[in-house]
């Protein structure tokens, strides 16, 4: 499989702290790779650099070939919208629009149009068990509904590679464990790639690969 992201000794520090020490990570196209660690460990932080969000402080990103902290802001952005996806852990959407809305908005960001995006953000939103709730303002969702609205809008444009920072942290584990396997399988089925944070040992298992964090020094973990 070709490599979709490289990381080559990334670090970055805020101020005198140093929250990433020195990272490699390497993902294929299609590749699930989970990062568990404690709480300030720096997953986030690396997940931030690793999607171009944060320049690292030394070292480098490379997307499909291309260094992410030498690329024009103008390229970056358009990059992230249209070939990254993220979800966050409170899944963040906009209250006052509906399911449908929330889901095909970074299309709609990226100039696709309107009918296009929202059937694309339809198709995934059925998937995910939310065909009926289509036009439902998200803030009239429950937390597992609004977790998966977060999921779709981060699939739908059928991105190269997911960020999934603690997805469902927000979440009861029955909830949890369903919008993960959703999550899991859809991003299978469109072979997107992902880069996921979780402290869940049960979800990390079924990534093809796991690193864990450790005051900011990433290893790799072979599972025998
Ligand atoms: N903007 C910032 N300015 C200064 N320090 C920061 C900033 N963001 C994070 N840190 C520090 O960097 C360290 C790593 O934070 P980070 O959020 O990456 O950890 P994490 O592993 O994601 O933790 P959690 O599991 O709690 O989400 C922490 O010690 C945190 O206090
Ligand atoms: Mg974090």
């Amino acid at each position: 499989m070709a490599v979709i992201l490289r990381a080559e000794g990334v670090h970055l520090s805020y101020g005198e702290y140093r929250a990433v020490c020195g990272a490699d990570l390497t993902l294929h196209c299609g590749e699930v790779a989970a990062i568990m660690g404690s709480s300030g460990s720096g997953k986030s932080s690396l997940l931030y650099c690793l999607a171009g969000v944060l320049p690292p402080t030394e070292g480098a990103v490379f997307f499909d070939g291309l260094q992410l902290s030498s690329m024009p802001d103008g390229e970056l952005s358009a990059l992230r919208r249209e070939r990254l996806g993220f979800v966050f852990q409170y899944g963040e959407l906009l209250p006052e629009l509906s399911a449908e809305e929330n889901a095909a908005l970074p299309m709609r960001l990226a100039g696709i149009r309107k009918e296009h995006a929202h059937a694309a953000a339809g198709q995934v939103l059925r998937r995910l068990g939310l065909g009926n709730h289509l036009r439902t303002r998200t803030s009239k969702l429950s937390g597992g509904q609004s977790q998966r609205v977060a999921v779709a809008r981060a699939l739908a444009h059928r991105p190269d590679v997911v960020f999934a920072d603690e997805p469902t942290g927000a979440l009861d584990s029955v909830n949890a464990t369903a919008v993960l396997d959703e999550f899991l399988r859809l991003a299978r089925r469109q072979k997107t790639a992902v880069v996921l944070v979780t402290h869940d040992s049960d979800v990390a298992a079924r990534a093809d690969s796991h690193y864990t964090m450790s005051d900011g020094v990433l290893a790799r973990r072979v599972i025998a």
